[in-house]
């Protein structure tokens, strides 16, 4: 027996394309979709391409989904293509039974019966009946044309006027129940008989991706509660599992146009008619993770729109919630929130496409609105707020499971906390030096350079040295204690040893090492502290007789190692830019320090065991850094 059109669907929709045929032939993004060399036949130069849901070689005219593609690049048969996938993508293959058959001939009926509910109420807005209805959709501005594009009608004044309309062309109540049009009026008594689930209302159907109505969702003409309502789940419809407008979208990502996502159906419909083609929704549920799969499928960077009032904050924050365990290196998002209590609807109502744009071009990369997200509104006075906020920040950096982008993110985090946070710093008259600020450089985003892996036991020793140093001498840590929160230490005891050291900063009196080794001793570190200082291979700035310069000298030293070049470059060109924007005397002191930590890394001592101290080449310019 065949299966279930819906479960292939399913199946497909579940299945990025990209990641199944990019283990058997390199692809590089190409627009909106990939391209590579062709694995069905022989060729140099690419023209095979891969779009959200099939393939096709422009070279020798293969194409197919990802079931013909496993198919013709493995041998497997049709069910062992389908078992394969669907145990990939977490999902069952249904069994083939006489009550599976029957349920597929009812949703195959299902579509039909949801078409020609479509076009009785799209007849009827044409009546003379829905003409309160056409009159109110003209009025919100929308176009012949884009109500025929979004097939909206006008559901009559229920009664079961839908059942008598559709009886001859052989539909049955009882199908009108399946398709979520009618429902029991009351369920614990079925001879109480079926009343209409939509009346009054301005229909606007729900297509799934391939463009065929699943459900409706109807809107109260003018105002009135519920503004909105929506058919029920059904076999066809799973409001969590689509969106408002995927089908149009497909077809404007497809020629360029950004996705958007917004919150209502009618900011969907304005976008579409204002040019904005690619704007989904939500079918009235917060945005779920089955749906951000649904949208990278689109593009690697959607825009998420919110509306600039209270409920579109909390969904802006929910949306990010659920993205982050979903990020990765190809797949990120931009938070865009309007002001002014205005959706995109009456924005673009207001000042034409034109009023819209600035919305797109000022969305912020998820990495940048996500500190605002976390720190709004929330007080960071106390050390106790501030190392609560700091909390929060770090965990949700550690929520991203891509080991790389995690560190990223977290370190944006961090360098805008630190920015909004700076304290003066607690020596004689000193500023505190400013951590360059690359809050608002987005990350993440394929082709950054990654620092270079290197082996984990010279990491250890390095990150010991640089703990090592600080047990020793805190006074260091105002100046330090930015780089030393964004440095990307190896997990365990010295992760554990920051942290406690950082807490212990906020709160100290005096910076001295003996207090600082009691706490830690207190909460229970005591081994690790052993661990750290033991003096085989300690470095001379780790010892308690080393003078201030040569500790911080030292410091900076291990961190240029660990922190590896292309991080460092990075920071340096940050600094450069801020001492040219402020000419502040302390990015100046930042990028001689920088400038002597990678130097000290080119200069081959990346490959050195950390045993000998400061490097000679931090000599020479000691004397202007430290004041
Ligand atoms: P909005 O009230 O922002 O919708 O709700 P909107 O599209 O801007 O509405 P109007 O027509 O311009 O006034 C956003 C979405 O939340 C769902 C709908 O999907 C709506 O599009 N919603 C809203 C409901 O499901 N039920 C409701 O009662 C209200
Ligand atoms: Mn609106």
């Amino acid at each position: 027996m065949a299966l279930p059109p819906a479960f292939l669907d399913e199946l497909r929709a579940r299945t990025p394309l990209q990641g199944l045929i990019g283990r058997k032939t390199r692809l590089a993004r190409n627009g909106r979709q990939w391209k590579g060399c062709c694995p069905f036949h022989n060729e140099k130069t690419p023209s095979f391409y891969v779009y959200d849901d099939h393939f096709h070689c422009f070279g020798c005219g293969a194409h197919g989904d990802a079931i013909t593609f496993l198919m013709r690049a493995e041998g497997a048969s049709f069910p062992e293509a389908v078992e394969r996938l669907a145990s990939e993508a977490g999902m069952e293959v249904p069994k083939p039974t006489p009550q599976a058959a029957a349920r597929e001939r009812r949703a195959r009926d299902l579509y039909g019966v949801l078409a020609a509910a479509e076009a009785a109420y799209r007849r009827r807005l044409f009546l003379p009946e829905g003409r309160a209805a056409l009159d109110y959709l003209r009025r919100r501005g929308l176009s012949e044309e884009t109500i025929a594009r979004f097939g909206l009608g006008w559901s009559g004044e229920g009664r079961g006027a839908l059942a008598a309309e559709l009886k001859p062309e052989g539909i049955e109540p009882a199908q009108l129940v399946a398709a979520g049009l009618m429902k029991p009026r009351d369920p614990d008594r079925p001879e109480a008989g079926l009343s209409d689930m939509f009346f009054g209302r301005v229909m606007f159907p729900i297509r799934d991706r391939r463009g065929r109505t699943i459900s409706f969702g109807g809107r109260i003409l003018g105002d009135g509660q519920p503004k909105y309502v929506n058919g029920p789940e059904t076999e066809l419809f799973h409001k969590r599992r689509g969106l408002y407008g995927l089908d149009a979208a497909r077809e404007g990502a497809f020629r360029g146009a950004p996705v958007l996502v917004v919150e209502g159906y009618m900011d969907v419909i304005a976008l579409h008619q204002a040019g904005f083609t690619g704007a989904v929704a939500p079918l009235g549920t917060a945005l779920t993770p089955e749906q951000m799969e649904l949208i990278w499928q689109l593009t690697p960077e959607p825009l998420l729109c919110f509306d600039g009032d209270a409920a579109g904050a909390r969904a802006a924050a929910r949306a990010a919630e659920i993205a982050l365990p979903l990020l990765s290196p190809e797949r990120s998002l931009k938070l865009a929130t309007l002001t002014g209590g205005e959706d995109p609807d009456t924005l673009i109502r207001k000042g034409g496409p034109k009023a819209f744009q600035p919305v797109l071009d000022g969305a912020k990369p998820l990495s940048v609105a996500l500190y605002d997200l976390l720190t709004e509104g929330k007080p960071a006075g106390t050390p106790e707020q501030r190392a609560a906020m700091r909390g929060r920040l770090e965990e949700a950096a550690r929520r991203i499971p891509d080991k790389v982008l995690s560190g990223e993110y977290r370190r944006a985090l961090l360098d805008r906390f630190f920015e909004a946070n700076r304290r003066p710093m607690s020596g004689p008259g000193a500023r505190r030096a400013p951590w360059p600020g690359r809050g608002e450089r987005p990350i993440g985003i394929p082709g950054l350079p990654r620092p270079p892996i290197d082996q984990p036991a010279i990491r250890l020793e390095r990150a010991r040295n640089i703990l090592a140093i600080l047990l020793r001498h805190p006074i260091l840590l105002p100046e330090v204690e930015e780089a030393l929160v964004a440095l990307d230490l190896p997990a365990g005891d010295c992760q554990a040893l920051r942290a406690v050291m950082l807490a212990w900063f906020a709160d100290a009196e005096a910076l001295d090492s003996g207090s600082l080794t009691g706490h830690l001793a207190r909460c229970g570190m005591g081994n690790a502290v052993t661990w750290v200082t033991r003096a085989n291979g300690l470095c001379a700035a780790a010892q308690p007789e080393a003078q201030p310069k040569e500790a911080l000298d030292g410091w900076w030293h291990f961190f240029g190692l660990l922190q590896g070049e292309s991080e460092l470059v990075q920071d340096l060109a940050d600094a450069q830019r801020l001492l040219a924007e402020t000419n502040d005397p302390a990015a100046q002191q930042r990028l001689i320090r920088l400038t002597e930590a990678l130097a000290a890394l080119r200069s081959g001592e990346v490959e050195s065991l950390p045993d000998e101290g400061p490097s000679r080449g931090s000599e020479a310019s000691r004397a202007d850094t430290i004041g």
